[in-house]
């Protein structure tokens, strides 16, 4: 028998308690703190499952010693040793193996490694590019342990649940057929047919419609998509989506199949209680009420529309974009002990609301006695009771004022202010806030194309009630569409589909798309729904997002194991990156490099 590589661990670095006093035992992970007392070593030894306190006591043997001397951070090593409790005043509470350390008799060094790039651990403070060129570093940091045990743990969940309600998981295509969803396809050129294309899919929407049709009735799919789209923070070239699709089925069957879903995995992965149903809010309260059609509502600063105080009012630029049918809409910001608002504060909010386009924002502090004072205070002088009680303010409050032309404009730079105060005012409540987003417009105009386009995508079905106007006033359609929102980001959408050729193809009409383009594109589509297609309807969930606002991050990175960066590059593998004159020969293609400017 060949000698034996290493000593295999008998068990992990988070599992020894007191009342393993004794036992001697075998533990394999890396070096995450070697502290040197003297003659005597205590090295903290990591795996994934924990840290366990290793000492090398001053009756080491040489060997032993020696080893111990030679160890530098995250080396990987071998330690035999025996279980001991620590003495009572070395107890760490903190720690999973705080009450025991192993006293080691044996240290191997199965591998070395160069001073780090930087410490494990320190993840968040080391620079982005940094910890993605050494992302197998980075994931060693317990942050990145832990964030992608929840993602696994949420998509098992997710899976068990599903699967238990007669769903089944089927996999579709990822190289398809280019047919737009909004964003730009990734393309994969053939080799077999010069000129020809196959796309990576923006979702596997068509395909999950298709699988309907073909009788498979309830189907769900973790499913990676690809957009070809500036990277966010939230947003990456490929992502994950949980992709469902359901036969015979209503909207409220698909929104409570989701509270159900959604309900039981929150309580099975993080023991996080969430309502039986969620708040529903049409689109229009949603804009009007928050500004947003992805409201955060972990707190109020609700908006107030004050159209008709600010026609009474003597401020002539109101009344003239009042005069021209335009809007005016109020946020009360309370009185905070924290935060100042001085001119300088009141400047970054209305910078804020530039970003969205309001011209300015008009501004008036509530005083004692009901009085107002400030900003445009003085175009209100009798009305202050009214002012105060709609806005539902006090003494010591703000009132920040939008009037525009626009309704959208109006209410999204309101939003960007009211976010910005639950930030910086601190009221943003702990914990997880879903609400449906219901009745959006099914089209939106495309002002720079001068043609109406899907709001969602074009598939999705528009309420009965318009179905006599659909051409002729395609602004006011409402569609049979819903999104998701958690916290102040869309985390999903969904809708109840159109299942019948004639009205899809009157939907691609008014997208731009007359019927020989249609055919050519979606054909494949228009022929399956030739074959008695049953009702149908469904959602995608984004999986990156959930997991990341679940692990309360901000960005999706941090729960993805290998992201791209924000200017779509791997660091760690340098993707994308050039290929080989032969491997472009082969696939028929000749680069046309950007001209420089
Ligand atoms: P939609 O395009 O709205 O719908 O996407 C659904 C959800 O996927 C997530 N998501 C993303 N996550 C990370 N990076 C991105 N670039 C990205 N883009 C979208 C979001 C979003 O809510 N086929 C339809 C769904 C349907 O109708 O069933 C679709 O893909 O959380």
């Amino acid at each position: 028998m060949s000698e034996e590589l290493f000593s295999q661990r008998t068990t992990t670095c988070g599992s020894l308690t007191k009342a393993d006093d004794g036992a001697r035992v075998i533990l394999n992970g890396w070096v995450h703190r070697n502290r040197n007392h003297g003659s005597v070593h205590f090295i903290n030894l990591r795996d994934r499952y924990g840290i366990t306190q290793v000492v090398v006591d001053d009756d080491a043997d040489e060997e032993l010693e020696a080893a111990a001397n030679s160890l530098k951070l995250e080396f990987c090593i071998a330690v035999t040793g025996v279980v001991r409790k620590r003495p009572a005043e070395m107890v760490n509470p903190e720690m999973k193996t705080g009450e025991i350390e192993v006293k080691a008799e044996k240290i191997e060094i199965l591998s070395t490694c160069p001073a780090l790039p930087f410490q494990i651990d320190d993840g968040l403070k080391t620079k982005e590019d940094l910890r993605l060129k050494y992302r197998y570093l980075d994931l060693r940091s317990q942050g990145m342990q832990k964030r992608l045990k929840l993602r696994h743990d949420f998509i098992l969940s997710i899976r068990n649940y599903l699967s238990a309600r007669d769903f089944l998981e089927i996999e579709t295509p990822t190289m398809i057929k280019s047919t737009p969803e909004g964003a730009r396809d990734f393309l994969v050129p053939s080799r077999h047919y010069p000129g020809k294309f196959y796309a990576l899919p923006q979702s596997p929407q068509l395909y999950k419609q298709i699988l309907m049709v073909g009788g498979m009735d309830k189907y769900f799919q973790i499913a990676r998509c690809y957009r070809d789209e500036d990277a966010r923070g939230d947003r990456q070239l490929e992502f994950t989506q949980l992709d469902l699709e359901m036969s015979f089925v209503k909207r409220d069957d698909v929104l409570s199949l989701m509270e159900g879903l959604f309900g039981h995995v929150f309580k099975e992965v993080m023991d996080y209680d969430l309502p039986a149903t969620f708040r529903r809010l049409t689109y229009a309260d949603a804009m009007n009420t928050y500004g947003s059609d992805k409201p955060d509502l972990r707190f109020g600063v609700e908006i107030k529309d004050v159209a008709d105080l600010a026609a009474k009012s003597s401020f002539s630029t109101f009344k003239e974009i009042i005069g021209k049918g335009g809007f005016v809409k109020a946020v009360c910001a309370p009185h905070s002990e924290t935060v100042d608002f001085s001119r300088k504060y009141i400047t970054s909010l209305e910078d804020a609301a530039k970003v969205y386009g309001a011209h300015g924002l008009a501004w008036m502090k509530v005083g004692e006695n009901k009085s107002l004072s400030g900003g445009v205070s003085k175009f209100f002088e009798g009305m202050e009771d009214e002012v105060i009680e709609r806005m539902g303010a006090a003494e010591g409050d703000m009132i920040l004022l939008v009037a525009h032309q626009d309704w959208k404009r109006c209410c999204t730079s309101l939003s960007a202010v009211r976010n910005k105060l639950g930030k910086d005012l601190n009221l943003i409540r702990k914990g997880f806030e879903f609400c449906w987003i219901i009745d959006f417009p099914l089209f939106e105009y495309n002002e720079e194309g001068g043609f109406w386009e899907a709001a969602h995508h074009m598939f999705s079905m528009p309420q009965q009630e318009y179905l006599d106007t659909l051409e002729s006033d395609p602004g006011r359609v409402l569609g049979d569409l819903y999104d998701l929102v958690l916290n102040g980001y869309e985390v999903a959408s969904g809708s109840i589909r159109i299942h019948d050729v004639e009205l899809q193809k009157r939907i691609f009409r008014i997208c731009n798309f007359d019927d020989e383009t249609a055919e050519q594109r979606f054909g494949f589509l228009l022929n399956a729904f030739r074959y008695s297609p049953p009702p149908h309807g469904g959602i995608a969930p984004g999986i990156d997002r959930m997991v990341m606002i679940m692990a309360e991050e901000t960005s999706i990175h941090e729960v993805i194991a290998f992201p791209k960066n924000t200017a779509a590059v791997s660091p760690m593998d340098d993707s994308p990156s050039e290929v080989d004159q032969k491997q472009l020969d082969e696939l028929h293609l000749i680069v046309k490099y950007p001209e420089k400017p």
